[in-house]
Parts: structure tokens; sequence; C-alpha cells
């Protein structure tokens, strides 16, 4: 049974090893440490059998959610999981007073784009060459939460 739940400590491996398996950013085991002591964050896990399979999170900035990463195990993607996470990740950002969410996606991440698309955001910037070799950012922002 999947289970969608707020990080805790002993999680770090598990998240680290899915953002290793889906990330090729310099993020390392203490980024994600230091991300549990952060106030500003807030993390969510996907649990399936204990195994953590997939997290999302994000920083509250006054009002607003900015998304850090989010990501789901290769083997599990399209199957509603990343759905899962977003929408726990959308409930955590309403309860602590967020009224928007906003982040930035690889201009070359088109099932990510995607993603974001059907859960409501719209492409509103772009950040030229902000992940290096002439990739840029394209910055998507959710107006409404609730
Ligand atoms: C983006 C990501 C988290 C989506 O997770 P997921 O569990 O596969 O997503 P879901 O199954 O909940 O899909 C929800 C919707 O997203 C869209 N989507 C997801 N994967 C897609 C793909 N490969 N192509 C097109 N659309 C896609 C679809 O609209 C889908 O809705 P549908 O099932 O009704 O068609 C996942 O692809 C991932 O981990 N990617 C690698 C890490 C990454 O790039 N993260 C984002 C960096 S900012």
């Amino acid at each position: 049974m999947m289970n969608y739940r707020m990080i805790e400590n002993q999680d770090i491996d598990g998240v680290f090893n899915v953002d290793q398996a889906c990330f090729k950013h310099n993020w390392t085991r203490d980024s994600y440490l230091a991300e549990t002591k952060n106030i500003l964050s807030n993390y969510i896990v996907a649990e399936d059998k204990d195994q953590i399979i997939g997290f999302g999170g994000f920083w509250q900035i006054i009002d607003e959610a900015h998304i850090t990463n989010i990501a789901v195990l290769a083997s599990y993607r399209q199957k509603g999981v990343g759905q899962g996470v977003m929408a726990a990740m959308i409930s955590r950002a309403l309860e602590k007073g967020c009224v928007r969410m906003t982040l930035e996606v690889r201009e070359d991440n088109q099932p990510a784009i995607s993603f974001y698309l059907k859960n409501g955001f719209t492409r509103e910037g772009r950040r030229k060459n902000y992940y290096g070799n002439g990739i840029d950012a394209i910055i998507m922002w959710r107006y409404e939460l609730g």
C-alpha cells in the first residue's frame, strides 16, 4: 500500500537513494540532512512496503511554496505516485498558509513539464543557462492552490 507522509530523520538514506537514481545534480546526502533541519523545508515521502520510492519538497517563502525537487523511482513512474506526492505537498502548503507554488524545471525535461502542466502550473518565465551548457530553466507557477 502506498503511503504519503512527512519526511522523518530515518528516511534520509531512502530519499537520497531516489535522488541518486533520478537526478544528475550535485545534491549530497548531507544536503537532505540539512533540509530536514531547515525550518523553511517541507518534504513528503512516498513509501511502498517500507521502501521510499518517491519524494517531493518545497521551501515556504512567506506565503509561497518553492518546489526544490520531486522524483519517483523509474519503475514506479506513470502510476500516479507523482500525483500523490504533489497532492500531499499542496495540502501541506495550504496548511502552512501558502497561497501559490512555483518551481524551475529544465527546458528539456518534457515528462516533468507535462506533469506540472497537468497539475495546474503554467510557464511564466525562463532563466537563461540555469543548468549550464546552454540549458535554460522554465519558471512555472500555480497561482491558486485551494
Ligand atoms: C516528474 C515525475 C516526478 C512524475 O512522476 P510520476 O509518478 O511518473 O507521475 P504520475 O504517474 O503521477 O503522472 C501524473 C501526470 O503527469 C504527466 N506525466 C507523467 N509522466 C509523463 C511522461 N513521461 N510523459 C508525459 N506526461 C507525463 C501526465 O499528465 C500524468 O497524468 P496521466 O497519468 O493522467 O497521463 C517523474 O517523471 C520523475 O521522477 N522524473 C525524474 C525526476 C524529475 O525530472 N523531476 C522533476 C525535476 S524538477
